[in-house]
């Protein structure tokens, strides 16, 4: 049984490895939330992020302990093609939100976000303890709600007509996954098997059946986020 930690140094699947960010992963950040296609399908706001917003974005999000944000490398060589995250970690009830943005367009429709996401859960189940994940992704974005679907998220709602782009509205739909969903889905698989994790903060062994006061322990001391 591999070692499982809070905020593992890196998770290994078979085309991607999530690591730590590192203060120099900013300049990808500024190039990818500075790009129009990227910001379409991740912001709320119409246009890509000022260089400012991108620089306190990364400093309270992405590179602070107090944030659950891994970088996407692919396995192969090493190259730094994304980020994912979670925020809103709510230990008492066992839940907290996903977001990913794999920067570089040429690695999309490649299966590195997908898995991304599965080894997120993972951890997020697996290692956390967490009962629920969920996340939003607009209308549009039919890559990422079947990328999202295939891992095994449903939807459950749609925030209708909230978001205005290219001239129209759109949904903003809201899907999430259950613990017991998930370890259907890991048990079709085969025996659970967690990622390889390398520890870093507080060493734990994965064990079967976590409770909510796992992941209470967990965002209490190391990895509370706010916002989305
Ligand atoms: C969304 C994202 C995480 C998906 O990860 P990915 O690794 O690119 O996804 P996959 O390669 O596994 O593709 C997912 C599915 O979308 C399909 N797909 C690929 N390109 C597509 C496109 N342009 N339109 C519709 N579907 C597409 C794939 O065929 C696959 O479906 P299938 O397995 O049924 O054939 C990633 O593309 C990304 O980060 N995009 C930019 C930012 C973003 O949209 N973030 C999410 C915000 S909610």
């Amino acid at each position: 049984m591999p070692l499982q930690t809070w905020f593992p140094e890196a998770l290994a699947g078979d085309l991607v490895v999530l690591r730590r960010h590192a203060p120099e992963n900013l300049e990808a950040f500024r190039r990818w939330y500075g790009d129009p296609e990227v910001a379409r399908l991740t912001r709320y706001q119409d246009g890509p992020m000022r260089a400012d917003e991108i620089d306190r974005f990364f400093t309270a999000r992405v590179i602070g302990l107090d944030s659950l944000a891994l970088a996407v490398h692919v396995k192969e060589t090493n190259r730094l093609i994304g980020s994912c995250a979670f925020s809103q970690l709510d230990g008492d009830n066992g839940s907290g939100l996903f977001h990913i943005t794999i920067g570089e367009k040429d690695c999309w429709g490649q299966g590195y976000g997908t898995e991304a996401t599965r080894l997120m859960l993972d951890h997020a189940f697996g290692a956390l303890g967490l009962h629920r994940v969920s996340l939003t992704v607009f209308a549009f974005n039919e890559r990422a709600i079947r990328s999202y679907r295939k891992v095994g998220f449903t939807v459950e709602g749609h925030a209708r007509e909230a978001i205005f782009r290219e001239g129209q509205y759109w949904d903003e739909i809201a899907m999430s996954i259950l613990e017991p969903e998930w370890r259907a889905i890991r048990e079709r698989r085969g025996p659970i098997e967690l990622p390889t994790a390398e520890p870093a903060i507080e060493p734990t062994t994965a064990a079967p059946g976590r409770r909510p006061a796992r992941a209470r322990r967990a965002v209490d001391t190391s990895i509370r986020a706010t916002g989305t």
